[in-house]
């Protein structure tokens, strides 16, 4: 087995039993898929867990919340694994909110960001006495501005501000430079905290960034950073000093290929903790994918092979609808055989049932031969796979499995064809006259 697929296989918590079949902490994966049918997410308690540790442990030196990015994976049965850990969220929705809430996190521990939140999610979130609203926009303050007088309790307000750094990752998810639809910008943040701070009914109690997603290197942080600290002294004054937290966001990168070097928690804390300390102010992070990318995988079956124009195909029972990250953003997702692996190895495309040609999990890949029948995982899919799944081609969305040590159990049963089309009214006008 190559380093790098070794690097994966662990990172996800996989091994071989000597006859070749891959358990997830002695479950053999087969015995799943069996169980529960194709394609269906299988999650890793305890890789969730040494990963929220790792980082919070990293960062015991300074006064921090952890504010999982519930956008990554809402499966409510991987938000309560994180709730019972002491986590915090961070939401970008009412649904979100209400996800958070039924699994169990503390409403002070909640962070809302989000550019397009809707009045009535502003007040639910006020209502729920969450620990911090995220403003992007002068327009969104001067909303809650409007609403301060008629609200339940005093709303605690972020400023998410647009730091103008560059990240090195896929420009859909690279969040933070000027020009691109996030944050306050920058010149208009002092401004934004006067006008909280003026507003009876609101307080400022944080000020924050999001500089993007899979980031692999400690710079745009310290940039991020920097940016917040030299902002710092002008926003306190301006809001008379109700500053109580820096927010950096989420980004956290994690191994897709095996080959990325990956930021450890320890190197993130040694290149943040000097400015966050040297601020007093608490340590707010959002992280996502980081907590639960690689405690995923997809499983799925090969249905056929087909060889066509000079390129050979393989074609699974799940699709882009399922886990969309390779169509969407070309990612790189590893996938290997349930079963021993065959020694023979065949470039192929794997491509699910999916009407479109872009429907694909992996293009020009060398896999060990795979026949009709044949399962197989998809690594890495534990943040972004299900979250990002829909129905799209009436397809049922998968099951999801939790593994927690020699246990496993389903904890969202895969959608049933009834499920597709629940609530619908084919027949709107009925007894009305046209
Ligand atoms: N905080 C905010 C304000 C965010 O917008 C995000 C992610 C996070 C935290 C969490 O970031 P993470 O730690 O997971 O990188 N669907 C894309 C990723 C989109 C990320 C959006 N924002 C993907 O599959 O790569």
């Amino acid at each position: 087995m190559t380093a790098r697929l070794q690097a994966l296989l662990a990172d996800a918590g996989l091994d071989r039993t000597l006859a070749g079949s891959l358990i997830m902490d002695g479950v053999p994966l087969d015995t799943i898929a069996a169980a529960a049918g194709t394609p269906t997410y299988v999650y890793r308690a305890a890789g969730i867990r040494d990963r929220y540790r790792a980082l919070d442990r990293a960062l015991e030196p300074i006064p921090h919340t952890l504010c999982y990015a519930v956008k990554a994976n809402s499966t409510l049965a991987v938000l309560r694994l994180l709730a019972d850990l002491g986590a915090g969220a961070d939401i970008v929705s009412g649904g979100e909110l209400e996800r958070a809430l039924a699994a169990g996190f503390a409403p002070e521990r909640i962070v809302f960001s989000g550019v397009g939140k809707r009045p009535a999610e502003l007040r639910a979130a006020v209502a729920a006495g969450l620990g911090q609203i995220n403003v992007e926009s002068m327009e969104e303050l001067e909303r809650l501005v409007a609403m301060a007088g008629s609200l339940d309790r005093p709303a605690r307000i972020g400023l998410r501000v647009n730091p103008d750094v560059t990240t090195d990752t896929h420009p859909y998810i690279s969040t933070g430079q000027h020009g691109i639809k996030f944050g306050v910008p920058a010149d208009q943040v002092e401004d934004a905290a006067r006008l909280v701070a003026a507003t009876a009914g609101l307080r400022l109690t944080g000020l924050a960034v999001h500089l993007g997603s899979q980031l692999l290197s400690t710079a745009p942080y310290r940039a991020g950073l920097d940016r917040l600290l030299a902002l710092l002294p002008a926003v306190q004054a301006a809001a008379g000093g109700s500053l109580e937290s820096l927010g950096l966001g989420g980004g956290l990168g994690i191994r897709y290929t095996g080959e990325e070097s990956v930021v450890s928690p320890e190197a993130f804390a040694a290149a943040i903790l000097p400015g966050v300390r040297a601020s007093g102010l608490h340590l707010h992070l959002e992280p996502g994918r980081c907590l639960v990318g690689s405690s995923g995988v997809l499983l799925c079956e090969v249905l056929y092979r087909k060889h066509a124009g000079g390129r050979d195909f393989v074609i699974v029972d799940a699709g882009m609808n399922d886990l969309v990250r390779p169509s969407h953003y070309g990612a790189y997702h590893e996938i290997v055989p349930l079963g021993s692996a065959s020694p023979e190895v065949q470039r192929v495309d794997v491509v699910g049932p999916i009407c479109e040609t872009g429907d694909f999990l992996a293009l020009d890949r060398d896999l060990p031969a795979v026949a009709a029948g044949d399962r197989l995982a998809i690594l890495g899919a534990g943040a972004y796979g299900m979250a990002m799944s829909s129905q799209y081609n009436s397809r049922p969305r998968p099951a999801e499995v939790l593994v927690d040590g020699r246990r496993w159990g389903i904890c969202r049963p895969r959608e049933t064809t009834a499920d597709l089309f629940r609530g619908e009214i084919a027949t709107p006008f009925d007894g009305a006259p046209a």
